[in-house]
């Protein structure tokens, strides 16, 4: 049985159609990338995706029920890893549990001895179980975005949306994130549905690929079948020669996995 069904979703914002019919299943555990250039309407599908804003038609369907509300067994990773600077890095990770234990339990840390077993797991499972007490503020834009993964774990996602988790960090953090966050999937067989820009990191960890173009879906297959053609049907006419040229920036990282030989 698919996790995931988007069924015929349109989205328009007044003249703008972000996105025109898009239509795939997901079955549970899988992985996919979402590619697209700026405006072809990945966030909007990650928005509707996680009842953030309802589709103008269709619908889309997680578990058994249609997505018309944020709901606790979909957490969602931005960007902009919005965590809190002055918190340590498990109190970041604790406040996943919001939607379960309530708001004034999370800020006064009354959690149950439960839920901050599973805030340290959580940051065991992102390798910074050592770094458990350090305030975020000063820890690294990967190294946050790793608390940010570890407080959607403690939500205990079933489905774990990402929004361009990596698209601020330099090559070489992005890629440990991208680690982290696929082994986080597999060791709790989440479905994960990540947007991501860099196409040489998404082909290294994707398994599945789902491309758009201004809105609509042009592309959906695996690793094999994204070849270069499909490629520049998702990118259109603008260059990608260079979205495979891979890190070159100083990409010096502690722990997480070593990157691969470039040509
Ligand atoms: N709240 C909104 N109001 C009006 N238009 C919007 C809104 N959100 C998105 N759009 C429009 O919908 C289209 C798709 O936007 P979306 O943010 O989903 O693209 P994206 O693929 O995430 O782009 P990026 O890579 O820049 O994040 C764009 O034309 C955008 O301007
Ligand atoms: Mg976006």
């Amino acid at each position: 049985m698919s996790q995931i069904v988007v069924d015929g979703v349109t989205k328009t914002f007044g003249e703008t159609v972000a996105l025109n019919d898009v239509s795939f299943e997901v079955p549970e555990g899988e992985f996919v990338i979402i590619l697209g250039v700026s405006g072809s309407g990945k966030s909007t599908l990650l928005r509707t995706m996680c009842g953030l804003t309802s589709p103008t038609e269709g619908e889309i369907i997680i578990g058994d029920e249609p997505v018309d509300e944020p709901r606790p067994e979909i957490a969602m990773i931005f960007q902009q890893h919005n965590i809190i600077g002055d918190m340590s890095a498990y109190s970041n990770a604790l406040s996943g549990g919001v939607h379960r234990s309530g708001f004034l339990s999370s800020v006064l840390q009354l959690q149950s001895k439960d839920e901050k077993y599973r805030a340290l797991e959580a940051l065991e499972t992102v390798g910074l179980l050592d770094e458990a007490k350090k305030k975020a503020r000063r820890m690294s834009g990967g190294q946050q975005q790793r608390v940010g993964i570890a407080r959607a774990l403690v939500q205990r996602p079933e489905v774990l949306l990402a929004d361009e988790p990596v698209a601020s960090l330099d090559p070489g953090s992005a890629q440990d994130v991208m680690g982290y966050l696929r082994t986080a999937s597999e060791e709790r067989g989440l479905t994960t549905f990540c947007s991501l820009h860099q196409v040489n990191i998404a082909r290294k960890f994707g398994h599945r690929f789902v491309g758009l173009n201004a809105g609509e879906k042009v592309f959906d297959g695996y690793r094999d079948e994204l070849t270069i053609d499909a490629i520049d049907e998702i990118y259109g006419d603008i260059e990608t020669e260079g979205m495979f040229v891979g890190a070159d920036g100083d990409s010096e990282q502690s722990g997480g996995e070593e990157e691969e030989a470039r040509t």
